[in-house]
């Protein structure tokens, strides 16, 4: 896992907005994974910048985001379909067509969420996959106790991340907040080829403290990411205050990324 200190959100969003521009470059065709929440939107906020510079383009982009709350209608303004129109595709050149998101109102979860993985496979798989951390160190809604070979599924939220998520969306009332959703499991995300983690603030810091330093476990899916061979975490200098060998990754990263 490579630890990608910065001194700002900022900076770190357009680092890793760098690192999926040169991507979507080199390969146009390539299959990314995406997630919602407050972290990813100042670099989704930089691609877009990047697509009306005419820099990158998304047109033969394929994206499957990591989940959906259960109950909600694609067009339900808090639903993480509408997210992802309003805060990335409204604002790129990509075919809508191209775009998926579970359906949160599948009568039948469990088909839906095979076939959603079977669509991903078919493409190829995951170039790279878009992941923020939950407070709990979750990764998309696998919440601590999740099996780290867990498949996409239905999955129920914990309080913390009702509480997390009704802080920063559904006005604020955790009543609205669904407590099912549908998410990409564990195993499924670490099958990406390459991964890219943003974590800000200082509420994140124990959580990215879990991830990196602590144990393999179930307890933080994220640690899972322990396991995979392309991973990078961009987080600001709150998010990392937690790490015991801070100015080691971030020398390591600095040589690594100036390659
Ligand atoms: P946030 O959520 O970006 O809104 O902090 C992250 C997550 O729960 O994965």
């Amino acid at each position: 896992m490579e630890i990608v200190i910065c001194k700002s959100k900022e900076e770190a969003s357009r680092k890793a907005a760098d690192m999926i521009a040169a991507l979507v470059k080199k390969n146009p065709k390539c299959v990314l994974g995406l997630a919602t929440g407050s972290t990813p939107v100042a670099m989704y906020s930089e691609l877009a910048k990047d697509v009306k510079a005419k820099k990158i383009s998304f047109k033969q982009v394929k994206t499957w985001n990591l989940d959906e709350y259960y109950g909600l209608a694609p067009t339900h303004d808090q639903s993480y379909r509408y997210f992802m129109n309003e805060n990335l595709f409204k604002k790129i050149d990509i075919q809508l067509k191209n775009t998926h998101v579970l359906n949160g109102l599948a009568k039948n979860p469990e088909k839906e969420c095979k076939s959603y993985e079977a669509a991903i496979k078919r493409a190829g798989g995951i170039d790279l996959q878009v992941l923020g951390i939950g407070s709990d160190g979750h990764i998309a809604f696998n919440e601590p106790g999740t099996s780290l070979k867990s498949r996409t599924s239905m999955v129920h939220l914990t309080p913390s991340t009702i509480k997390d998520n009704a802080r920063l969306f559904f006005g604020g009332n955790m009543d609205e907040v669904p407590k099912s959703a549908l998410s990409m499991g564990v195993g499924t995300i670490c099958e990406a080829k390459k991964i890219v983690l943003l974590a800000f603030g200082a509420g994140k810091a124990d959580a990215v403290k879990g991830m990196v330093e602590g144990g393999m476990s179930q307890f933080c899916t994220a640690s899972a990411l322990q396991a995979h061979n392309d991973a990078w975490v961009f987080c600001d200098e709150a998010a990392a205050s937690k790490l015991k060998l801070k100015e080691y990754y971030a020398w390591r990263s600095e040589t690594v990324l100036k390659g």
